[in-house]
């Protein structure tokens, strides 16, 4: 078989990491890259336990960086080809439409949409050139359906699914698929260490601080619930080896294919109910 290059985000941690493992493993060369330089170590210590390391080449790159993406650009020549792009890196940025700064919105969507859109500009040239290549792209449950107290990651998740959608229409015909993961719940770094909250939601004089404690409540509730990323690495491995990509979406986690049925087929005002009594365990 003829070797096929992936070019995947974020590789430092949680889906990225057990991908680029899973795909090494699956005979891929994979072009990992990751913001943190320092991080480089421990994903080629987990590669060598793999016995994979061979198949790995780390790249710095900060999806949020102009000279970072300069540098990708550059040494993207060094490889013979990219064959799939993996658009994983991401965050998630929690508070209330009220209370999140201008800012802190723009934050979320440099690196979760325009920081897509850069790198995936940056791989465009080179797929179209080979008339062949798959752009696969992390989005999220939170991508079709909103939630409170995550506006600025469901805004940037929605976004992405607009832009991926205007994507795989305009490139289908050059031999490009374009795919969108979306994810329920999974067991990674996003909800701790790659969490960001605004800064107004900290304040317990703030109106939504009881709004606040419930999500919490059943955020924490729903951690037994979470799934187990590798499934995720699979699924995106999966993915990688079909020769042409019918499909758009690809839902994945518990309760993900039921909600977007009921969101789809349900009046407004029911799914509000719905949404407000697992919530607020009340009608509002
Ligand atoms: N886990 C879930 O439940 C879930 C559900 C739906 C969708 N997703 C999506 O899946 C993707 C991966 O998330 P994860 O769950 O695997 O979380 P994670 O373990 O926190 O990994 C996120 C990765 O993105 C990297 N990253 C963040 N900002 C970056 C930037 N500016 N440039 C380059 N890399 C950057 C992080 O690098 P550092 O190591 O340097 O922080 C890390 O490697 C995200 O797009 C997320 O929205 C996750």
């Amino acid at each position: 078989m003829e070797k096929k290059y992936v070019l995947i985000t974020g590789a430092s941690s949680g889906f990225g990491l057990l991908t680029t493992i899973e795909l090494a493993k699956r005979g891929f060369s994979v072009i990992a890259t990751m913001r943190n330089e320092e991080k480089k170590e421990k994903v080629i210590e987990l590669c060598k336990q793999f016995q994979v390391e061979k198949q790995i080449t780390c790249l710095q790159l900060d999806v949020t960086c102009k000279k970072s993406l300069q540098h990708l650009s550059e040494h993207l020549n060094q490889f013979p080809k990219i064959d799939i792009l993996i658009n994983n890196a991401g965050f998630a940025f929690g508070g209330f439409c009220e209370e999140v700064s201008l800012q802190e919105y723009k934050e979320q969507f440099e690196t979760n949409f325009f920081g897509v859109i850069a790198v995936t500009q940056a791989v465009l040239p080179f797929m179209r050139k080979q008339k062949q290549g798959k752009i696969i792209n992390l989005s999220s449950i939170s991508g079709k359906i909103g939630f409170p107290g995550l506006s600025p990651y469901v805004a940037s998740k929605h976004a992405l699914e607009g832009w991926s959608e205007c994507l795989r229409l305009e490139v289908k015909p050059f031999g490009i698929d374009v795919a969108l993961i979306e994810p329920g719940s999974f067991a990674t770094n996003i909800w701790s260490s790659g969490k960001r909250i605004a800064k107004k939601a900290n304040n317990t004089n703030s109106p939504y601080d009881l709004y606040m404690k419930a999500i919490e409540d059943q955020l924490e509730k729903g951690k037994e619930e979470m799934g187990d990323p590798k499934e995720v690495a699979s699924l995106i491995a999966n993915i990688c080896e079909q020769d042409r990509l019918k499909a758009l979406r690809y839902p994945i986690g518990k309760g993900v294919k039921l909600a977007f049925y009921l969101k789809k087929w349900f009046p407004w005002t029911k799914w509000e109910q719905l949404f407000y009594k697992k919530l607020l365990h009340k009608k509002v």
